[in-house]
């Protein structure tokens, strides 16, 4: 079976491994929103790294905010992803979307990002998601996709930055 048949691209939780590509340039001093909470997968393992998380599964991420955060971190579901984006955009903090790599491709993420002083981290292992199927002990194969970290306001010494 095909792996878009197996998986739901939109319960795609995100494994430790895709953290530590992105943690160490986030600053320790700050609050972090994970913003597209699902089951937790992200904030933990923040959390087990001694980032402070606030955020939920029941808020809104579109219409709603925690009420104190400083950056704006998460896994958004896939498809639709831009809306997200367009959100931490316009609330103008710092953020830091793991996201597939062909979502900074097309019109709307041209739109989007042209005039943003965004940075990106490519790491050079595709990240292997946790989906349900996972979870409910099916077998499942690689990702036939690469992720990327694109990021806003965070400390990388270029634009693009392979890891
Ligand atoms: C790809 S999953 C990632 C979950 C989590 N961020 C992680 O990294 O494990 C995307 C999650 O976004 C949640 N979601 C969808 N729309 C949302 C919204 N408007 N506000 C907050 N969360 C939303 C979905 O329920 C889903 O659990």
């Amino acid at each position: 079976m095909k792996y878009p048949e197996l998986h739901n691209f939109n319960e795609m939780f995100t494994p430790p491994e895709a953290m530590k590509y992105i943690m160490p340039f986030l600053d320790k001093s700050l609050i972090y929103w994970e913003a597209c909470y699902g089951k937790g997968n992200m904030a933990r393992e923040l959390e087990k790294n001694n980032f402070t998380v606030v955020g939920n599964e029941n808020i809104d991420c579109l219409s709603d905010q925690p009420k104190e955060w400083d950056f704006f971190i998460t896994n958004p579901p896939f498809n639709g992803n831009k809306k997200f984006i367009k959100r931490a955009i316009e609330l103008n903090k710092p953020f830091a979307f793991l996201i597939r790599l062909e979502h900074i491709g097309g019109v709307e993420a041209m739109r989007l990002l042209k005039d943003l002083d965004f940075k990106i981290i490519i790491p050079e292992k595709r990240i292997n998601y946790i989906t349900p199927k996972m979870l409910e002990g099916k077998k499942v194969g690689g990702s036939p996709f690469h992720s990327i970290w694109l990021t806003y306001k965070v400390e990388l010494s270029k634009q693009i930055n392979f890891m």
